[in-house]
C-alpha cells in the first residue's frame, strides 16, 4: 500500500490549477443514463472514484471514451444492466447515485445497499422514501435496493420534503425527477453548489429545472433527455485544502481555475486567522501572516463551512496562536484524523462533536494513518508543517479525492514523495 513521506517546515509557494469538482462529476456521470445520446463532459478530475464510477457505468453497458484533454464521451445506448453490484457499492457510497436516474430510464434498478462508514452511519433512506413518494415499489431484501417504477408510465412528480439536508438524496432525487410524468418539488433541498452544477448537466440536456441552489427545487418532468456538453465546476474542497496548507505553512499561493464564489465561509475564516486573500474571477492569491490566529468553525450544510473542509481546518488551527472550538454537525465520527494530529504533538480535545484545539508552537513529524479522504488531508497539511519527516500510511484514501497531489504539492514546493 502506497504511503507518503513528508519532509516538513517548508512554507508552500507558488501557483497551481484546481482540478474540476469529484462531488459534481460524481452525479454528473450517473446523469449519462439518463439519456440513449452521447454526454460529453471536461474537466473531469483523473480520480479513484471517477475511476471506480465508470467502471460500474460500463459494466451496466455505458460506452466510455476517454478523450484525453478533451474529456469523456459517454453513450448509455447500451445500458442493458441496471445493477450495481456490492462490490463497488462497497468501495464507494456515491454509487447509490445511479439509483434515480436508473429508476427513471430504465424502470427498475437493482443497487446494494451501501454499508457503514468511517465518517457515520450515512444511511440512504432519504433517497429511498423520495423515489417511493414518486411511486417506485421499493424492497430492500438480502443487502441490495430492489427498486421498480409501477405501471408502464414510469416515475410520476411529487411534492418531497426531506427530514434533512441530504447532498446525494437531493441529486438521487432530482435525476429520477427529470423523467417523472408531472412535476416534483423536493423540500428541504441541499444547496450545494454541486447539486446546481448537476441541475445546470440536466438542463443542458433539456430538463426543466427551477430553484436549484435554493430549499425549493422544482422539476417539470420531460419525455426525453438529450446529448449535451459539460464543463465539471472546479472544485471548491480541493480549493480550501490548498488555502489551508498554504496558511498553516506560512506560505503564499497563487490558485488558478477556481472560484472563490462557492467558498465564502471558508475564505471568512482564513481572513479571521489573519491571512491576506486576494480574490480574482477565476483565481485566489492567499499569504498568510507570521503567526495564525486560532478560528472556531462549525460545520453545517452550504453555504455554511463544509463538513469537508473540518479536518484540513482543525490542521490550521493546531499551529494558530490561541484556542478554537470545532463543532461537526454532520457526521457523528468525523474526527478521526484528531487522534492522529495528537500523535504530531497537537493539543486537541475531543467532547461529543466538539473538538478544543489549543495551537502549539510547532508539531514534529511521526508515522500517522490516514482513515478518510479528508482526514488524510488533514494529516498532508499537519505533515508539511512539521519538523522532520511524516509518513502517511493508506494514502489510497488520498487518491480518491486530490487530483495528482504530490506533484501538485510539488510544484508549490514542498518535500512529498510517494512509497510504495
Ligand atoms: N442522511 C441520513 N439519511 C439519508 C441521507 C443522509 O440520515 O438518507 C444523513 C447523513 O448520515 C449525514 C447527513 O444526512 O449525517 C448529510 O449527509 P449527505 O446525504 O448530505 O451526505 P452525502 O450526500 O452522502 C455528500 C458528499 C460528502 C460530503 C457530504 C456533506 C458526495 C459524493 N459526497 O455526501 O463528501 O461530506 O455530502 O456535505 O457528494 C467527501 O468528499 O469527502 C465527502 C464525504
Amino acid at each position: 500500500m502506497d504511503k507518503l513521506l513528508i519532509e516538513g517546515g517548508t512554507p508552500l509557494a507558488g501557483e497551481i490549477a484546481i482540478s474540476g469538482a469529484k462531488n459534481a462529476a460524481l452525479p454528473i456521470l450517473c446523469a449519462s443514463l439518463l439519456s440513449s445520446e452521447p454526454l460529453h463532459l471536461s474537466n473531469v478530475p483523473r480520480l479513484k472514484d471517477i475511476s471506480t464510477m465508470l467502471r460500474l457505468l460500463e459494466q451496466m453497458g455505458v460506452a466510455v471514451e476517454d478523450l484525453g484533454a478533451d474529456g469523456l464521451l459517454l453513450n448509455s445506448r447500451g445500458l442493458d444492466n441496471p445493477l450495481a453490484p456490492y462490490d463497488m457499492v462497497k468501495t464507494m457510497r456515491a454509487s447509490i447515485l445511479v439509483l434515480g436516474p436508473l429508476l427513471a430510464r430504465h424502470g427498475e434498478a437493482r443497487v446494494s445497499l451501501p454499508g457503514g462508514c468511517a465518517i457515520g452511519a450515512r444511511p440512504v433512506e432519504q433517497h429511498i422514501r423520495g423515489l417511493q413518494a414518486m411511486g417506485a415499489e421499493v424492497l430492500v431484501e438480502h443487502g441490495y435496493i430492489q427498486a421498480r417504477a409501477q405501471g408502464k408510465g414510469g416515475l410520476t412528480g411529487a411534492r418531497i420534503v426531506t427530514d434533512m439536508v441530504t447532498v446525494t438524496g437531493t441529486e438521487n432525487l432530482m435525476m429520477a425527477a427529470v423523467l417523472a410524468k408531472g412535476e416534483t418539488i423536493i423540500e428541504n433541498a441541499a444547496r450545494e453548489p454541486e447539486v446546481v452544477d448537476l441541475a445546470n448537466c440536466l438542463v443542458s440536456m433539456g430538463a426543466q429545472i427551477a430553484g436549484a441552489g435554493t430549499a425549493k427545487i422544482r422539476i417539470q418532468g420531460v419525455e426525453r433527455l438529450h446529448g449535451a456538453r459539460h464543463a465539471i465546476m472546479a472544485d471548491r474542497i480541493e480549493t480550501g485544502t490548498y488555502l489551508c496548507a498554504a496558511a498553516a505553512t506560512g506560505g503564499n499561493i497563487r490558485l488558478t481555475n477556481t472560484s472563490a464564489a462557492n467558498l465564502d465561509a471558508v475564505i471568512d475564516k482564513l481572513f479571521d486567522t489573519g491571512c491576506e486573500l486576494l480574490i480574482e474571477r477565476t483565481a485566489i492569491t492567499l499569504q498568510a501572516p507570521p503567526r495564525l490566529k486560532a478560528v472556531s468553525i462549525r460545520t453545517a450544510p452550504y453555504p455554511a463551512f463544509p463538513t469537508d473542509m473540518q479536518a484540513q481546518f482543525m490542521a490550521v488551527n493546531c499551529v494558530a496562536e490561541g484556542s478554537a472550538v470545532i463543532r461537526e454537525t454532520i457526521f457523528e465520527n468525523r474526527f478521526m484524523h484528531a487522534v492522529e494530529l495528537i500523535r504530531l504533538g497537537a493539543d486537541i480535545k475531543i467532547d461529543a462533536s466538539n473538538a478544543m484545539v489549543t495551537g502549539v508552537g510547532h508539531l514534529d513529524g511521526a508515522t500517522v494513518m490516514a482513515t478518510d479522504l479528508r482526514a488524510s488531508a488533514s494529516l498532508v497539511i499537519a505533515g508539511l508543517v512539521a519538523q522532520g519527516e511524516t509518513l502517511i500510511e493508506r494514502i489510497y484514501h488520498l487518491d480518491r479525492g486530490y487530483e495528482r497531489i504530490e506533484e501538485k504539492l510539488g510544484q508549490l514546493g514542498a518535500r512529498v514523495r510517494r512509497i510504495g
